[in-house]
Protein backbone atom coordinates (compact mmCIF):
# COMPACT_ATOMS: atom_id res chain seq x y z
CA UNK A 1 0.00 0.00 0.00
CA UNK A 2 1.06 3.16 -0.81
CA UNK A 3 0.55 6.50 1.39
CA UNK A 4 0.34 10.26 0.78
CA UNK A 5 -0.09 12.07 3.55
CA UNK A 6 -0.75 15.85 2.61
CA UNK A 7 -1.15 19.22 4.62
CA UNK A 8 -4.91 19.43 4.68
CA UNK A 9 -8.21 18.51 3.28
CA UNK A 10 -7.41 20.98 -0.33
CA UNK A 11 -3.56 19.13 -1.05
CA UNK A 12 -5.68 15.50 -0.13
CA UNK A 13 -7.53 16.94 -2.90
CA UNK A 14 -5.78 17.35 -5.40
CA UNK A 15 -3.72 14.21 -5.11
CA UNK A 16 -6.64 12.72 -5.11
CA UNK A 17 -7.29 14.22 -8.71
CA UNK A 18 -3.82 13.79 -9.69
CA UNK A 19 -4.28 10.22 -9.23
CA UNK A 20 -7.32 10.29 -11.51
CA UNK A 21 -6.69 12.32 -14.10
CA UNK A 22 -3.48 10.20 -14.57
CA UNK A 23 -5.80 7.05 -14.96
CA UNK A 24 -7.59 8.95 -17.73
CA UNK A 25 -4.71 10.79 -19.80
CA UNK A 26 -2.79 6.65 -18.99
CA UNK A 27 -6.51 4.69 -20.65
CA UNK A 28 -8.95 7.30 -22.29
CA UNK A 29 -11.42 4.39 -21.99
CA UNK A 30 -10.64 3.51 -18.49
CA UNK A 31 -13.76 2.52 -16.04
CA UNK A 32 -13.68 4.62 -13.15
CA UNK A 33 -15.07 3.65 -9.77
CA UNK A 34 -16.78 6.83 -8.58
CA UNK A 35 -17.90 7.67 -5.25
CA UNK A 36 -19.49 9.99 -2.98
CA UNK A 37 -19.52 11.76 0.11
CA UNK A 38 -18.16 14.90 1.34
CA UNK A 39 -14.56 13.77 0.69
CA UNK A 40 -14.31 13.99 -2.93
CA UNK A 41 -16.07 17.12 -3.77
CA UNK A 42 -12.58 18.62 -3.83
CA UNK A 43 -11.03 16.05 -5.86
CA UNK A 44 -13.93 16.10 -8.23
CA UNK A 45 -13.82 20.17 -8.62
CA UNK A 46 -10.32 19.79 -9.33
CA UNK A 47 -10.87 18.00 -12.42
CA UNK A 48 -13.54 20.03 -13.81
CA UNK A 49 -10.70 22.66 -13.46
CA UNK A 50 -8.47 20.71 -15.37
CA UNK A 51 -11.17 19.45 -17.86
CA UNK A 52 -12.17 23.27 -18.42
CA UNK A 53 -8.07 23.99 -19.34
CA UNK A 54 -8.75 21.61 -21.95
CA UNK A 55 -6.00 19.29 -19.50
CA UNK A 56 -8.40 16.65 -19.32
CA UNK A 57 -11.08 14.66 -21.91
CA UNK A 58 -13.83 12.41 -20.19
CA UNK A 59 -15.35 11.26 -23.89
CA UNK A 60 -14.50 7.71 -23.36
CA UNK A 61 -14.63 7.06 -19.86
CA UNK A 62 -17.36 4.49 -18.35
CA UNK A 63 -18.20 5.37 -14.90
CA UNK A 64 -19.28 3.10 -12.40
CA UNK A 65 -20.98 4.36 -8.83
CA UNK A 66 -20.25 2.53 -5.79
CA UNK A 67 -24.08 3.23 -4.13
CA UNK A 68 -27.10 5.06 -4.18
CA UNK A 69 -30.26 5.33 -1.50
CA UNK A 70 -33.44 3.48 -1.88
CA UNK A 71 -36.41 5.29 -2.53
CA UNK A 72 -34.28 8.42 -3.62
CA UNK A 73 -34.77 9.73 -7.41
CA UNK A 74 -32.07 10.74 -9.49
CA UNK A 75 -33.63 14.29 -9.47
CA UNK A 76 -33.45 14.17 -5.52
CA UNK A 77 -31.02 16.47 -4.46
CA UNK A 78 -29.83 13.98 -1.85
CA UNK A 79 -29.32 11.19 -4.16
CA UNK A 80 -25.83 9.93 -5.50
CA UNK A 81 -27.11 10.57 -9.16
CA UNK A 82 -27.74 14.26 -8.37
CA UNK A 83 -24.66 14.26 -6.61
CA UNK A 84 -22.55 12.80 -9.64
CA UNK A 85 -24.18 15.05 -11.99
CA UNK A 86 -23.68 18.16 -10.02
CA UNK A 87 -20.33 17.48 -8.69
CA UNK A 88 -18.62 16.28 -11.78
CA UNK A 89 -21.09 14.82 -14.47
CA UNK A 90 -22.63 17.90 -15.77
CA UNK A 91 -19.35 19.69 -15.95
CA UNK A 92 -17.06 17.20 -18.25
CA UNK A 93 -17.52 16.01 -20.97
CA UNK A 94 -18.61 12.16 -19.91
CA UNK A 95 -20.91 11.00 -21.83
CA UNK A 96 -24.28 10.02 -19.91
CA UNK A 97 -24.92 7.21 -21.01
CA UNK A 98 -21.96 5.76 -20.09
CA UNK A 99 -22.43 6.93 -16.75
CA UNK A 100 -24.19 4.07 -13.87
CA UNK A 101 -25.29 4.86 -10.31
CA UNK A 102 -27.43 2.09 -9.35
CA UNK A 103 -31.62 3.96 -9.22
CA UNK A 104 -32.71 4.30 -6.34
CA UNK A 105 -36.42 4.38 -7.76
CA UNK A 106 -36.32 0.87 -9.16
CA UNK A 107 -39.52 -0.85 -7.81
CA UNK A 108 -37.71 -3.91 -6.96
CA UNK A 109 -34.38 -3.38 -5.67
CA UNK A 110 -33.17 -6.37 -5.37
CA UNK A 111 -33.53 -6.61 -9.01
CA UNK A 112 -32.12 -3.29 -9.37
CA UNK A 113 -29.01 -4.83 -7.73
CA UNK A 114 -28.94 -7.76 -10.23
CA UNK A 115 -29.03 -5.02 -13.01
CA UNK A 116 -26.40 -3.76 -11.52
CA UNK A 117 -24.17 -6.64 -11.35
CA UNK A 118 -25.02 -7.11 -15.06
CA UNK A 119 -23.65 -3.99 -15.79
CA UNK A 120 -20.51 -4.43 -13.94
CA UNK A 121 -20.01 -7.45 -15.20
CA UNK A 122 -20.18 -6.54 -18.86
CA UNK A 123 -17.68 -3.04 -17.96
CA UNK A 124 -15.43 -4.56 -15.35
CA UNK A 125 -13.05 -5.10 -14.29
CA UNK A 126 -12.97 -1.34 -12.54
CA UNK A 127 -9.57 -0.04 -13.62
CA UNK A 128 -9.17 2.33 -10.56
CA UNK A 129 -11.94 2.55 -7.68
CA UNK A 130 -12.12 5.33 -5.22
CA UNK A 131 -13.26 5.10 -2.09
CA UNK A 132 -14.28 7.21 1.07
CA UNK A 133 -14.28 5.48 4.38
CA UNK A 134 -17.56 5.49 7.25
CA UNK A 135 -16.89 6.37 10.73
CA UNK A 136 -17.94 2.64 11.21
CA UNK A 137 -15.45 1.48 8.43
CA UNK A 138 -17.83 1.28 5.66
CA UNK A 139 -16.91 1.45 2.55
CA UNK A 140 -19.97 2.22 -0.46
CA UNK A 141 -22.40 1.28 1.82
CA UNK A 142 -21.34 -1.97 3.26
CA UNK A 143 -21.54 -1.57 6.90
CA UNK A 144 -19.96 -3.77 9.15
CA UNK A 145 -21.89 -7.19 9.25
CA UNK A 146 -20.66 -10.77 10.00
CA UNK A 147 -20.35 -11.47 6.38
CA UNK A 148 -18.25 -9.47 3.44
CA UNK A 149 -21.40 -9.10 1.20
CA UNK A 150 -20.04 -10.40 -2.40
CA UNK A 151 -21.71 -8.29 -5.18
CA UNK A 152 -24.33 -5.29 -5.46
CA UNK A 153 -27.30 -5.75 -2.54
CA UNK A 154 -29.51 -3.83 -0.57
CA UNK A 155 -28.41 -2.81 2.73
CA UNK A 156 -30.07 -1.86 6.01
CA UNK A 157 -28.34 1.64 7.09
CA UNK A 158 -27.22 1.62 10.76
CA UNK A 159 -27.89 4.03 12.79
CA UNK A 160 -24.34 5.71 13.15
CA UNK A 161 -24.43 6.01 9.45
CA UNK A 162 -28.25 7.37 9.50
CA UNK A 163 -27.39 9.87 12.03
CA UNK A 164 -23.89 10.82 9.96
CA UNK A 165 -25.32 11.52 6.82
CA UNK A 166 -28.34 13.31 8.50
CA UNK A 167 -26.64 16.57 8.53
CA UNK A 168 -27.75 16.40 4.38
CA UNK A 169 -30.80 16.06 4.64
CA UNK A 170 -33.55 18.26 6.93
CA UNK A 171 -33.47 15.71 9.60
CA UNK A 172 -32.18 12.16 10.54
CA UNK A 173 -36.15 11.08 9.95
CA UNK A 174 -35.55 11.90 6.14
CA UNK A 175 -32.70 9.76 5.56
CA UNK A 176 -33.63 6.25 4.02
CA UNK A 177 -33.23 3.56 5.61
CA UNK A 178 -31.89 1.39 3.12
CA UNK A 179 -29.26 1.99 0.38
CA UNK A 180 -28.17 -0.46 -2.88
CA UNK A 181 -24.14 -1.12 -2.49
CA UNK A 182 -21.63 -2.45 -4.76
CA UNK A 183 -20.09 -5.49 -3.02
CA UNK A 184 -16.83 -5.92 -1.55
CA UNK A 185 -15.49 -8.35 -3.84
CA UNK A 186 -16.26 -5.93 -7.07
CA UNK A 187 -14.79 -3.43 -5.03
CA UNK A 188 -11.78 -6.32 -4.22
CA UNK A 189 -12.01 -7.10 -7.81
CA UNK A 190 -10.67 -3.34 -8.47
CA UNK A 191 -7.42 -3.08 -10.20
CA UNK A 192 -6.15 -0.40 -8.30
CA UNK A 193 -8.00 1.44 -5.18
CA UNK A 194 -7.48 4.59 -3.75
CA UNK A 195 -9.07 5.81 -0.79
CA UNK A 196 -9.42 9.19 0.15
CA UNK A 197 -9.94 10.30 3.91
CA UNK A 198 -9.99 13.49 5.64
CA UNK A 199 -10.07 15.07 9.08
CA UNK A 200 -9.19 14.25 12.32
CA UNK A 201 -12.81 12.10 13.53
CA UNK A 202 -11.64 9.24 10.98
CA UNK A 203 -8.49 8.89 12.40
CA UNK A 204 -9.38 6.15 14.56
CA UNK A 205 -11.07 4.45 11.88
CA UNK A 206 -8.33 4.44 9.51
CA UNK A 207 -6.24 2.98 12.33
CA UNK A 208 -8.16 0.30 12.41
CA UNK A 209 -8.49 -0.49 8.79
CA UNK A 210 -5.42 -0.56 8.21
CA UNK A 211 -3.37 -1.63 11.16
CA UNK A 212 -6.08 -3.88 12.48
CA UNK A 213 -7.52 -7.33 12.05
CA UNK A 214 -9.14 -8.03 8.81
CA UNK A 215 -13.19 -8.42 9.40
CA UNK A 216 -16.33 -7.89 8.06
CA UNK A 217 -17.33 -5.73 11.23
CA UNK A 218 -14.69 -3.10 10.23
CA UNK A 219 -15.36 -3.48 6.06
CA UNK A 220 -12.54 -1.13 5.32
CA UNK A 221 -10.25 -3.73 6.49
CA UNK A 222 -10.51 -5.93 3.31
CA UNK A 223 -8.91 -3.29 1.41
CA UNK A 224 -5.54 -4.64 4.09
CA UNK A 225 -5.70 -7.96 1.48
CA UNK A 226 -5.74 -5.64 -1.76
CA UNK A 227 -2.02 -5.89 -3.64
CA UNK A 228 -2.47 -1.74 -5.51
CA UNK A 229 -4.17 0.46 -3.12
CA UNK A 230 -3.31 4.01 -2.89
CA UNK A 231 -4.43 5.81 0.25
CA UNK A 232 -4.24 9.42 0.41
CA UNK A 233 -5.27 11.54 3.92
CA UNK A 234 -4.49 14.55 5.70
CA UNK A 235 -2.44 14.64 7.96
CA UNK A 236 -5.46 14.58 10.53
CA UNK A 237 -6.99 11.71 9.07
CA UNK A 238 -3.93 9.71 8.95
CA UNK A 239 -2.33 11.31 12.38
CA UNK A 240 -2.95 7.70 14.08
CA UNK A 241 -1.31 5.58 11.56
C1 LIG B 1 -21.51 7.63 2.66
C2 LIG B 1 -21.13 6.92 1.35
C3 LIG B 1 -19.71 6.44 1.34
C4 LIG B 1 -18.79 7.50 1.88
C5 LIG B 1 -19.14 7.78 3.32
C6 LIG B 1 -18.23 8.81 3.98
O1 LIG B 1 -22.16 6.85 3.59
N1 LIG B 1 -22.00 5.85 1.05
O2 LIG B 1 -19.36 6.05 0.03
O3 LIG B 1 -17.46 7.08 1.79
O4 LIG B 1 -20.47 8.27 3.35
O5 LIG B 1 -18.69 10.09 3.73
P1 LIG B 1 -17.84 11.40 3.95
O6 LIG B 1 -16.88 11.45 2.83
O7 LIG B 1 -18.88 12.50 3.86
O8 LIG B 1 -17.21 11.29 5.28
Amino acid sequence: MRIYVTEDYNAMSRRVANILSAQVILKPDCVLGLATGSTPVGAYKQLVEWYKKGDLDFSQVRSINLDEYVGLAPTHDQSYRYFMQSNLFDHVNIVPANTNVPNGLAEDAAEECRRYNEVIHTLGPIDLQLLGMGHNGHIGFNEPSDVFELETHVVNLTETTIQANARFFASADEVPRQAMTMGIQTIMQAKKVLVAVSGKDKAEIVKKAFTGPVTPNVPASILQMHPDVILVGDKAALSLL
